[in-house]
C-alpha cells in the first residue's frame, strides 16, 4: 500500500460476547498523523486498536483503511492487508520465546509473505540500541528491551498504520521520552500513521493529537 494512507472510521459499534456493547466517535486520522488514544480502563482502547487492525468484526459501522474497508474485504484480503501494512505492538509483546530476537524480526515479512529483509531488521535493532541484542532470546530481556524489540517488528514491514497498546507502561521517564521519540520518528521514516492506546500522560504530551474514549 503506498504511503501515506488515511484512515476513517465511521460508526463504529461493537458487541462483545458478555454484552458489553462499545459505540466510538466518527474519526477520520490523515496519512501520517500521530495520536494518543486515551480513556478510563474498560472504555475500549483495546477493543478499538482491535477494530481497526481487521483483528475484530464491528457489530455495527466500519473502519476505512486507504481506499479499503476493512468490512469489505474477505478474511485472506484482510490477514494480507495486516500483515503488509498494518503494525501492531500488543499490550503482551508476543516475541516468540524459541526464536532470537533477529529471528522474530525477520517473521514479520514471513508471516506477510514478503521477502526476509535481513538488512532492515539489522538497521531497526541499530536505531533502537538492540544490535547487541541480535541473538538474545527474549527470556532474556528485560521488559523495556522486549518492548523495543516488538516495536522494532512491528515496524519491519514499513507499515501504512502503527497500533500501539499500552507501549510505555514498563518505562521510566526516560526511556518512556526515548519510545516515544523513537515512535515518532520511525513512523515519519515510514509516513506511517501513529496511534498509542495509554493510560500515560506523558504519552499524551508527547504526541500532538488526542482522541478521548468516554466510558
Ligand atoms: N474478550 C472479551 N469478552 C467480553 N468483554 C470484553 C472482552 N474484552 C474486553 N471486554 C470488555 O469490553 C470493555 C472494553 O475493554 P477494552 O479492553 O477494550 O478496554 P481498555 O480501554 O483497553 O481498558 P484498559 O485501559 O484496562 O486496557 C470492557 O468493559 C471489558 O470488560
Ligand atoms: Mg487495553
Amino acid at each position: 500500500m503506498s504511503h501515506p494512507v488515511h484512515v476513517h472510521v465511521s460508526g463504529l459499534g461493537f458487541r462483545h460476547a458478555d454484552g458489553t456493547t462499545l459505540q466510538f466517535p466518527d474519526w477520520t486520522l490523515d496519512g501520517g498523523s500521530q495520536w494518543a488514544l486515551i480513556g478510563p480502563s474498560g472504555c475500549g482502547k483495546t477493543t478499538l486498536l482491535q477494530l481497526l487492525a481487521g483483528l475484530r468484526k464491528p457489530s455495527s459501522g466500519s473502519v476505512q483503511i486507504g481506499a479499503q474497508r476493512l468490512d469489505q474485504l474477505s478474511e485472506q484480503d484482510r490477514d494480507r492487508l495486516r500483515g503488509r501494512s498494518i503494525g501492531i505492538v500488543f499490550q503482551t509483546l508476543y516475541l516468540l520465546p524459541t526464536l532470537s530476537v533477529l529471528n522474530n524480526l525477520l517473521l514479520a515479512p514471513a508471516m506477510a509473505g514478503l521477502e526476509p529483509n535481513r538488512e532492515r531488521a539489522l538497521d531497526l535493532l541499530r536505531r533502537l540500541e538492540l544490535d547487541h541484542l541480535t541473538n538474545r532470546h527474549p527470556d532474556a530481556l528485560s521488559q523495556g528491551q522486549a518492548q523495543r524489540v516488538a516495536i522494532a517488528r512491528a515496524l519491519m514491514n514499513r507499515p501504512a498504520l502503527l497500533l500501539a497498546d499500552e507501549p510505555t507502561s514498563a518505562l521510566d521517564d526516560r526511556a518512556c521520552l526515548r519510545l516515544l521519540d523513537l515512535l515518532k520518528e520511525e513512523t515519519r521514516l515510514c509516513a506511517a500513521t501513529l496511534l498509542v492506546a495509554t493510560h500515560d500522560q506523558r504519552v499524551r504530551e508527547a504526541l500532538p493529537s488526542v482522541q478521548e474514549l468516554t466510558p
